[in-house]
Parts: C-alpha cells; sequence; structure tokens
C-alpha cells in the first residue's frame, strides 16, 4: 500500500458532486477518525472566493448533507480547518503555481477531478507543468470519461501521458456501494453458490437500476448521453462482470480486475444484425410519479431528442461458464420506484415428484438499494393434511443487511472511494483496460441502432419502460422481477 496522502486536492470543490457527496464523505472519515491526522484538504473551483467563504460553503453542505446527530461542532470545526481554498481557472496554465504552493511538498498528494470533460485535458496539462504530477501523486477522475472509446482514449492517453496506470483512480461510484462489495461476499464467502453459479445451474440473471428521477437539472449532459452511456457503460457492466467473473485468488487490484475485465471482453456483440431483437430503448413521456404528474423528457427539455431515458438489453458473456445464460440488463429514468437489484434466476428440478403442484425454481434476489437485502425464494410444504395433494409454496430466506448490521453506520459510497484513494488503494477503481472495453460494447450497440434507425419508444412516466422491455424476456418466457 501506498502512504496515506497528506494533501487532498479537489477540483470542482463549489460543484453539486463536492457538496452533496464529497465534502459530507470526508467530514464523515474525519468524524470516525480516520482521515490522516496532518491531511490537509485543498479546495479548488473557478468561483473566486477566499478560504474563508470556501468554508462557509462546505459548512452549509454538511448542514445540508449530514444527519444532525453526527454533526458535533468541534467535529466540524476540526474538519473545516484541514480546508484552504484556491480559486483557478483550469484552462489557464499559470493559476496552476498557487495550487502548486498549496500542494505542500507533493510527495503524497491525491487529487479528484470532478469537473467537465472538456477541461480534462488542460487541467493535466497544468497540473503536471506545475510539478503536480510525480511518484507521490495519484489523481483520480469523476465520470464522465468520454463519450465514445474514441473520446475515452483519448482521455487516457491524455491522463497516462502524465500519471502511470498504477496511480490513476477511476471512479465509478457503484463500486463504493456497501451491497455492490458484498456481492463479492456472497459468491466468493461461501461455498453454496459457487458450484450452481454456471451455465448449468442459473437460468438466467437479471440487472435492474430503476430511478424515479427525471433530468434533474442536467439536460446538458444528460441529452448528450442517454441511459446506455449513462448507466449501462459503467455500473451496469460493473455490475455484470460482479455477477459473471471467475473467483479472483486475492482481494487484490490486479486479482480483481483481471477477472472483471475478462467477463467484459467475452460480452457478445451486439451489433446491426442483433441489435433489434437484444435492446429496447425507450423515452419518457408524461406521467405519474409517486401520484404527482410529472412532465416527459422532450418537455423537460424544452426541445424534441432522439435520446433514450431507457434502455433493456438482453447481453451475453462468452465463455464456458455463461454459455447460453442470458443477462437481462434495464435502466431508465421516471420508472415506478427507485430500486436496483440482481436476480439469479436458478435451473428448475430436473423433475418433480410432486406432481401438480407447481414448483417455483430458487431465486436469489440481491437488493442494492433502495433497501439491501439478500433473499432466496426457496420451496416449502404449506401447512395442512393435505387432503388434495401436497402444496408447496415458494418462501422468502431473507438476510436483511441492515437489519443483521444494525449497529454499523451505513456509509456514503464515496467514504469508501475516496478512503482507497487517499491511502492508495485501487482495487474498487475500474482499470483502463475495464473501460475500453466497456465502450467497445456500447459502442457497437450504438452503431446498430445508428444503422437500423432504431429510435427510442415513448412510455409514460411511473411506467416500467415501453412494452417492447416486456416482450424482450417474455419472447424468452422470462418475466421481469418487478
Ligand atoms: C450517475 C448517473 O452515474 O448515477 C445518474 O450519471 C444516476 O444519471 C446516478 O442518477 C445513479 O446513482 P445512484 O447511486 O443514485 O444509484
Amino acid at each position: 500500500m501506498a502512504n496515506p496522502c497528506t494533501h487532498l486536492l479537489l477540483f470542482g470543490a463549489t460543484g453539486d458532486l463536492s457538496k452533496r457527496m464529497l465534502l459530507p464523505s470526508l467530514f464523515n472519515l474525519d468524524a470516525d477518525g480516520l482521515l490522516p491526522e496532518c491531511l490537509r484538504i485543498i479546495a479548488t473551483a473557478r468561483s473566486v472566493h477566499d478560504t474563508p467563504e470556501f468554508v462557509a460553503i462546505a459548512a452549509a453542505a454538511l448542514d445540508q448533507y449530514v444527519d444532525a446527530d453526527r454533526r458535533d461542532p468541534a467535529k466540524v470545526q476540526r474538519f473545516l480547518d484541514r480546508i484552504a481554498y484556491v480559486p483557478l481557472d483550469a484552462s489557464e496554465p499559470a493559476g496552476f503555481g498557487a495550487l502548486a504552493d498549496a500542494a505542500g511538498d507533493k510527495a503524497n498528494l491525491a487529487i479528484f477531478l470532478s469537473t467537465a470533460p472538456s477541461l480534462f485535458g488542460p487541467t493535466i496539462t497544468g497540473l503536471s507543468g506545475s510539478g503536480l504530477a510525480g511518484p507521490g501523486v495519484r489523481l483520480a477522475l469523476e465520470k464522465p470519461l468520454g463519450s465514445d472509446l474514441a473520446s475515452s482514449r483519448a482521455i487516457n492517453d491524455a491522463v497516462a501521458a502524465a500519471y502511470p496506470e498504477d496511480r490513476t483512480f477511476r471512479i465509478d461510484h457503484y463500486l463504493g456501494k456497501e451491497t455492490v462489495q458484498n456481492l463479492l461476499a456472497l459468491r466468493f464467502g461461501n461455498a453454496l453458490f459457487e458450484p450452481l453459479w454456471n451455465a448449468r445451474g442459473i437460468d438466467h440473471v437479471q440487472i435492474t437500476i430503476a430511478e424515479t428521477v427525471g433530468l434533474e437539472g442536467r439536460a446538458g449532459y444528460y441529452d448528450g448521453m442517454g441511459a446506455l452511456r449513462d448507466m449501462v457503460q459503467n455500473h451496469m457492466l460493473q455490475l455484470l462482470a460482479l455477477v459473471a467473473m471467475e473467483p479472483p485468488a486475492q482481494f487484490d487490484p490486479t486479482s480483481v480486475r483481471d477477472e472483471k475485465v475478462k467477463v467484459l471482453r467475452a460480452l457478445r456483440p451486439i451489433d446491426r444484425h442483433s441489435v433489434e431483437g437484444c435492446s429496447v430503448r425507450g423515452q419518457y413521456g408524461a406521467g405519474a410519479i409517486e401520484g404527482q404528474p410529472v412532465k416527459g423528457y422532450a418537455e423537460e427539455l424544452g426541445k424534441a431528442s432522439q435520446i433514450e431515458t431507457f434502455v433493456a438489453l438482453k447481453a451475453h458473456v462468452d465463455n464456458w461458464r455463461w454459455q447460453g445464460v442470458p443477462f437481462y440488463l434495464r435502466t431508465g429514468k421516471r420508472l415506478p420506484e427507485r430500486s436496483s437489484e440482481i436476480i439469479i434466476r436458478f435451473k428448475p428440478v430436473p423433475h418433480s415428484m410432486f406432481g401438480e403442484a407447481s414448483l417455483k425454481p430458487n431465486t436469489l434476489v440481491i437488493s442494492l438499494q433502495p433497501d439491501e437485502n439478500v433473499g432466496l425464494s426457496m420451496m416449502a410444504k404449506a401447512p395442512g393434511l393435505d387432503r388434495d395433494g401436497l402444496k408447496l409454496r415458494s418462501v422468502p430466506l431473507d438476510i436483511g443487511i441492515s437489519n443483521a448490521f444494525a449497529d454499523v453506520r451505513r456509509r456514503i459510497a464515496y467514504e469508501r472511494l475516496l478512503l482507497d484513494l487517499i491511502e492508495g488503494k485501487q482495487t474498487l477503481f475500474v482499470r483502463r483496460d475495464e473501460v475500453e472495453a466497456q465502450w467497445t460494447w456500447i459502442d457497437a450497440i450504438r452503431a446498430g441502432w445508428e444503422a437500423t434507425g432504431m429510435a427510442p419508444k415513448p412510455y409514460a412516466a411511473g411506467n416500467w419502460g415501453p412494452t417492447a422491455a416486456i416482450a424482450l424476456t417474455e419472447r424468452d418466457g422470462v418475466t421481469w422481477h418487478d
């Protein structure tokens, strides 16, 4: 492990991510005594403020986003005392000198870039030009890291010119979620599942990330991306890789990421020939969420658009373990509920001795959010004298993670990721070859949409996407787990 850093440089410090996630996460770590004693946080952004002004902004963010019972005034003060603010126009190389001065001896520095993609290039040039890319410096990058393989390569090349891969930390905040890491514990900490975790034991896999929110004022970004690039390219493919990968020999950055990238490279391309049968695009129209009327996407945007706010895919991993097992992926905005889950549907028993009694195959439901739950449906005998024959019913075997670990505070994903960055641990960050394999697969789908003229189908806000998404699985005799 690298030495914990002594300086953390936070780009985009006045932005939404910083206020909602990064500053509260850093405060939480500090309050729990997890930050290095000497850590200084140098916040930077374009807005011109002095340190006291920025500290007031940070204090307001903590008031808004940290639970009141955690905001011990002494701890808040100790945290705020760590902060200095240096205004910077990242497109002006001259400004980086002041940043370098504030960053101490640069022997142990972590930099967190949460800036517009157009500023990546100039920022990296400015950083390396002012001595902020030396051997003791780690760089974390927040998405979007490009919008296709070519642009992602250009960013990766620019980064690689200044920071080697072992000092580059690409963030996918899903990897910081406790339940996502729990997937590894479930698969590789239990002997129970592994013998069945393959095409002989599993019928299909479903991964859903459903959101109720719409554009959230992010029109400029979202309308250039759409659901496929915003959610599938990163979060969903990372989840798929964790579900499908071979057991890594060690829980270390190389072993885990080697196994994930093999899965990503084994994804069967969905191209112009298969895209119509394997993908569904949707765009929400007006409807209702939690009983409240909401506008359609185009109306929110103020113009017509061909961008999808929903996507459903039927994917395959072409290797021995997963031959013939469909992975159904689905994500969208303005769906009926916020829920992320992974469903593993096992194969039915080969023969039922119970005759007519309907046996349902076992299903493992891994709920990531809002509730953290792992449930396994099992067939059990319904109590009774069975004069009309034995009755069986599917009953859940549930591990409510929040109950099982009731005494442990649930942490924000960024707490884990920031601490790992500060301590130099790369396992939960995405390696370049993973990102590029992800983009390769996504670009083929987009090219297929383009070639076949596949436009998004409408769905009313508050529904589970267009009806074609239901047909995508029903054709295979599979029903989405709603
Ligand atoms: C982000 C996407 O990466 O993830 C957003 O850009 C999306 O569009 C968000 O809303 C979802 O994250 P979470 O943690 O709320 O599920």
